[in-house]
């Protein structure tokens, strides 16, 4: 036996050397820019996960809930073979990843791609450019995000430091929102009645709702820091509907960087984080043990008519003892006096404005603000709700017997049953989608004022289709049509610059006077203010059909959609490449 194995022993040294050899490469090569490609595999599985006393058998990767974190440094590459054990169709987007040339791997159901079905898989194959912080993953069909999501994390490139000092550690800390019963039931019913749909049982910290709902006391994020370091928190707003405030008790954050890319760091006791954003902030921990454990929470910031969850969602900082390599444990917390951060009213738009307002791009030499200093196209389009009328023979719980429903510039999007991207790759457009998205409303009112007496919205799959590197400028304005109310608008494919913002309407004559073209910040998801607008660049050099939605999740279901397909360039490097073969079908 020990004879004949003699052979294939050499052969698995050899193999092991070679194993080795692949392995170590990478390492020994050690340049800034040697790029490693990072290898996942996310099995969607069903899962009983329990909160508030409620066990609910939830859709998860990997059993995890949240989901697995991915890790990878500026320059990566990363492949995530998804598998679909579950009967429900599945995509992932790996929001806020500009996905420059690999549009296949973007995930938007029907947008980039069709689902993958049951018992399928999909190979996720992107690299990660000009891009570092924190973004994040999730589910990107019907409401299968609620519990599909999970953090990706971006490193700089090795020996390539931070623009800030070291953090001694960095802990992804990702909202969610936690539904008693199944979101997809939810937003069924919702979208048959025409009503708004059930809100949410509570938030979530990493999964966790914390302390002041029933039975939840045990599931509590803690944080348990040392005393005198810095730690970078990365923040990822998962949740469905709701933007966030969120606060530390007697801890001052220092913001410096929003969706993955950095910005002039800027002290805070409060932030505001919508749906589909992210912020890195430093927390510095107090120089010496304090004897106090200290809140931190997150609660809405709701500025719509409907119902919203006005809970609170806790998770606790606590110090570690000194001389102890163990955080106090419950038992010697609770004789700690305990603070309470105090957070902004449910509706604080000053707040909002005042905060957003702060944020700049870091604009210097390393990291400059591209920002687009001549447009080629201008955009104005409305963002908000509107009505449907309601189907013969059926009542409706919408407004005044309605259905709701959202739109810009009045088109509420329809969704095709095959991906708009394969439609246009293949120059199959024709019954998919048109071109002719509206460039501004189809009529003028006072947007922000009474609303129109007819709030019906019109229904159809538009586009915008833009020439390679065209720079555009849009203007976002909200509308007081069922109530004025704050938009997180999420761009896929880029990043922009938000070069302008303001209450009430748009006024093309004077606002571009106070643009800011030196450092606005660069990010994927622009809140557009209650009552108000914001402007934006951004330059089309990714070709693809890229999807613009609300992040708020029952905005995008009720038609807050649209997308712009962005042709390809003369030279070989500004085309999109052939699907890959597993690309799924509908
Ligand atoms: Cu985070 Cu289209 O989404």
């Amino acid at each position: 036996m020990g004879l004949s194995l003699l052979p294939s022993s050499a052969t698995i040294v050899a193999f092991l050397l070679a194993l080795s050899s692949l392995f170590f490469l990478p390492e020994l090569a050690h340049s800034k820019h040697a790029r490693i490609t990072r290898h996942y595999k996310f099995d969607i599985q069903m899962r009983n996960v329990t909160r508030l006393c409620h066990t609910r058998n939830i859709l998860t990767v990997n059993g995890q809930f949240p989901g697995p974190k991915i890790i990878a440094r500026e320059g990566d590459r990363v492949v995530v073979k998804v598998v679909n054990h579950v009967a429900n169709n599945v995509t992932l987007h790996w929001h806020g990843v500009r996905q420059l040339r690999s549009g296949w791997a973007d995930g938007p159901a029907y947008v980039t791609q069709c689902p993958i079905q049951t018992g399928q898989s999909f190979v996720y194959n992107f690299t990660i450019v000009g891009q570092r912080g924190t973004l994040f993953w999730h589910a990107h069909i019907s409401w299968l995000r609620s519990t599909l999501y999970g953090p990706i994390v971006i490193l700089p490139k090795r020996g390539v430091p931070y623009p800030f000092a070291k953090p001694y550690k960095s802990v992804p800390i990702i909202f969610g929102e936690w539904f008693n019963v199944d979101p997809e039931a939810i937003i069924t019913q919702a979208l048959q009645t025409g009503a708004g749909p059930n809100v949410s049982d509570a938030f979530t910290i990493n999964g966790l709702p914390g302390p002041l709902y029933n039975c939840s006391a045990k599931d509590t994020f803690r944080l348990s820091v040392e005393p005198g370091k810095t730690y970078l928190l990365r923040l990822i707003n998962a949740a469905l509907n709701d933007e966030l405030f969120f606060s530390i008790a007697n801890h001052t954050l220092t913001i410096v960087d929003v969706d993955a890319i950095y910005v002039k760091p800027f002290d805070t006791d409060i932030l505001l984080i919508t749906p589909g954003q992210t912020t890195n902030v430093l927390l510095k921990t107090k120089p010496h043990y304090p004897n106090a454990t200290f809140f931190m929470s997150a609660r809405p910031y709701a500025t719509g008519r409907g119902a919203f969850d006005n809970t609170t969602t806790i998770g606790i900082l606590e110090y570690q003892k000194p001389n102890s390599s163990h955080p106090s444990n419950a038992i010697g917390i609770k004789d700690l006096p305990l603070f309470r951060p105090s957070l902004p009213g449910f509706n604080d738009t000053t707040f909002a404005a005042n905060y957003t307002r702060r944020l700049r791009s870091l604009a210097n030499a390393k990291f400059p603000a591209n920002v687009p200093q001549t447009v080629d196209r201008r955009f104005f389009f409305t963002v908000g709700l509107g009505t449907q009328p309601c189907p013969n023979n059926q009542t409706c719980q919408g407004p005044n017997g309605t259905k709701f429903s959202a739109s810009i510039n009045n088109v509420s999007y329809v969704q095709p049953t095959t991906a708009l991207l394969q439609a246009h790759f293949f120059g199959q457009s024709n019954g998919v989608y048109s071109t002719n998205f509206p460039t501004k409303p189809p009529f003028p009112f006072n947007y922000t004022g009474t609303p129109p007496n007819n709030t019906m919205v019109s229904n159809g799959t538009k586009v915008v289709v833009l020439p390679f590197n065209t720079t555009v400028e849009l203007v976002l304005q909200d509308t007081s049509i069922q109530g004025a109310e704050s938009h997180p608008l999420h761009l896929h494919g880029y990043n922009f610059f938000v070069i302008g913002q303001g209450f009430g309407n748009y006024n093309p004559n004077k606002d571009p006077s106070n643009f800011n073209l030196i450092d606005p910040v660069e990010r994927n998801t622009v809140g557009v203010p209650a009552g108000g607008w914001v402007a934006i660049r951004f330059q089309a050099d990714n070709p693809g059909v890229w999807f613009m939605h609300c992040h708020l999740e029952v905005h995008t279901s009720w038609g807050l959609k649209m997308a712009w397909v962005v042709l390809d360039g003369k030279l070989p490097n500004q085309k999109l490449p052939p699907p890959p073969s597993d690309l799924p079908q509908c």
